[in-house]
């Protein structure tokens, strides 16, 4: 059943309030991988919660999930609260588990942001809402308290039961949620009886590239610019994390080249000597083993990829320059969805702000993380780079120490799309867009993604509501007008197909 058309009315009237509110989240500077940020990640959470209050989910907690921790060991540093929020207790009705989350990555004017500060939201004329946060992952969160004020404020009854589950610590590898969310899926927890996940995300709806649309919907101000970019799509996976730290340790202190150059083993020589091994230009990963985890593609799975909506002029227009690996859509697609990568990510202390400075730094620390796709786990990985790491190092025949740590590694995700939640996403895609969405998974990682899926024994999906041009973790970071009235649209019209999606309907799909 479509969403109630004075639901579609009242997104578009509110619109300028919805900008307001998103304005006010984005202002909050709340860093997850900033420790110095730790009070406005929870300030953040704390407003969160008030807001669902505002609009009928009276029934919240923030939970505490205490201190967090690092290298096995408790820091003095408390972990932002996860606000889990209730409403609708019919047992004739599904139940619809929603996740997004609040904290955002670092963001800094002098990085090159081209607005005034990068936690001040500014709607352009062009319909761009530039903010760190505004697409990941604030603007979908809060689509969903744009469904709840409507139907709080006309008094309507929402169709499904919904569960929330925001929190703070996504961008640094949802530390603690594992346990919170199998604690609250057994019985008498908060999550059980769940029917069914929907994780509110960035990036799918792909920038298109073409120059006609049909759509007056997104035809934003002011120079009759028509935004002619847009793709929907829905989800059914997300790539895992494995992120590793590589500390080499020589002299006490940082040296003088001149003096002691070609007299000790550098740490930084040891670093590149090592980093070069990890994956060639072409991306492949060198690393014994890890390539050959994962099967090859077979003609049918190709298939799904020839058929997505997508050039190579949006990767190129997404990255701003033409630097594409390979000249396809569907391999570039599949290397950024199904096969595993491997980046490296910087240097600490290798002063790469001063200038010629000519020290030998003392000790350095190289991070890198590899993307992973099913079969791989997480575990698996980490014990193969560890060796690897271990056996070229004493190749080098250095005397100096290397250290190797991961960050607590997410596994990769894939679910069943021949599944009625997915067909009420459809729906909903058709009914706000007027296009079939396309079927994909993702490069990026939301760690506890397949966590409900095991714990809750559901379905899971993602409804994407920015671009694939939005700049996730870069400078000027944007979510469009357009894509957030329509998902706020989307988000509403989804729950509405989930409602009432039958039996009959709900038998035929696996
Ligand atoms: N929302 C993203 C993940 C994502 C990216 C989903 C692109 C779909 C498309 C999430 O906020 C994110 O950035 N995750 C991190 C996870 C990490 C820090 C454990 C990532 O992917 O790097
Ligand atoms: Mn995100
Ligand atoms: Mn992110």
């Amino acid at each position: 059943m479509p969403a109630p058309a004075e639901f579609l009315q009242y997104v578009d009237d509110n619109a300028n309030v919805f900008i307001d509110r998103l304005r006010t989240a984005v202002s909050y500077r709340s860093v997850s991988g900033d420790l110095k940020r730790r009070e406005d990640v929870k300030e953040m959470g704390e407003w969160l919660n008030k807001k669902l209050n505002e609009v009928g989910v009276t029934n919240t907690k923030l939970v505490d999930l205490g201190y967090q921790t690092k290298d096995g060991k408790k820091l003095d540093v408390k972990l932002p609260p996860v606000v889990l929020g209730r409403i609708g207790e019919d047992p004739k009705k599904t139940t619809v588990l929603v996740y997004g989350h609040y904290d955002v990555q670092p963001a800094d004017k002098k990085d090159g942001w081209t607005t005034e500060d990068p936690f001040k939201l500014e709607v352009l004329a062009d319909g761009r809402m530039v903010g760190r946060g505004s697409t990941d992952d604030k603007g979908p969160v809060l689509g969903w308290i744009n469904v709840l004020q409507y139907h709080h404020e006309k008094k309507k009854v929402l169709p499904v039961n919904l569960r929330f589950c925001f929190e703070g610590m996504e961008e640094s590898g949802s530390e603690g949620l594992d346990a919170l969310i199998i604690k609250e899926s057994k019985p008498g927890g908060w999550f059980y009886g769940t029917n069914c996940v929907c994780i509110v995300c960035i990036s799918p709806v792909y920038p298109r590239h073409t120059s006609a649309n049909q759509f007056a919907a997104f035809q934003f101000q002011s120079d009759n610019y028509w935004l002619n970019k847009d793709q929907p799509a829905v989800t059914y996976g997300v790539r895992g994390l494995s992120y590793f730290y590589v500390t080499i340790t020589g002299p006490k202190k940082d040296l003088h080249s001149g003096i002691f150059g070609r007299t000790v083993h550098e740490p930084m020589t040891d670093l590149f000597a090592l980093f070069s091994k990890l994956v060639s230009t072409d991306g492949t990963i060198l690393i014994p083993g890890i390539e050959q985890m994962v099967p090859s593609p077979t003609p049918q799975e190709r298939a799904l990829y020839e058929r997505l909506h997508y050039s190579m002029k949006d990767l190129e227009e997404s990255v701003g320059a033409s630097i594409a690996i390979v000249e396809n859509t569907a391999d570039t697609l599949m290397h950024r969805m199904r096969y595993p990568s491997l980046s490296i990510h910087g240097i600490q202390g290798a002063f790469s702000d001063d200038g010629p400075k000519s020290v030998i730094p003392g000790q350095i620390i190289g991070k890198f993380s590899i993307r992973l796709v099913p079969p791989m786990t997480a575990k698996k990985v980490e014990a193969q780079v560890e060796l690897f790491l271990q056996t070229e190092f004493a190749k080098l025949k250095s005397k100096n120490t290397i250290k190797i740590d991961h960050m607590e590694g997410a596994n990769p995700w894939l679910a069943n799309y021949d599944h009625w939640n997915f067909r009420a996403a459809k729906i909903a895609t058709q009914a706000v867009y007027k296009k079939d969405p396309d079927f994909t998974r993702e490069g990026g990682s939301i760690p506890v993604t397949l966590t409900f899926q095991d714990a809750l024994n559901v379905n899971v999906l993602l409804l994407p509501m920015g671009r694939g041009d939005d700049g996730a973790h870069a400078q000027n970071e944007k979510l469009d007008r357009g894509n957030f009235i329509n998902g706020t649209k989307l988000l509403g019209s989804y729950l509405y197909e989930v409602a009432t999606i039958d039996k009959k309907q709900r038998a035929q799909c696996k």
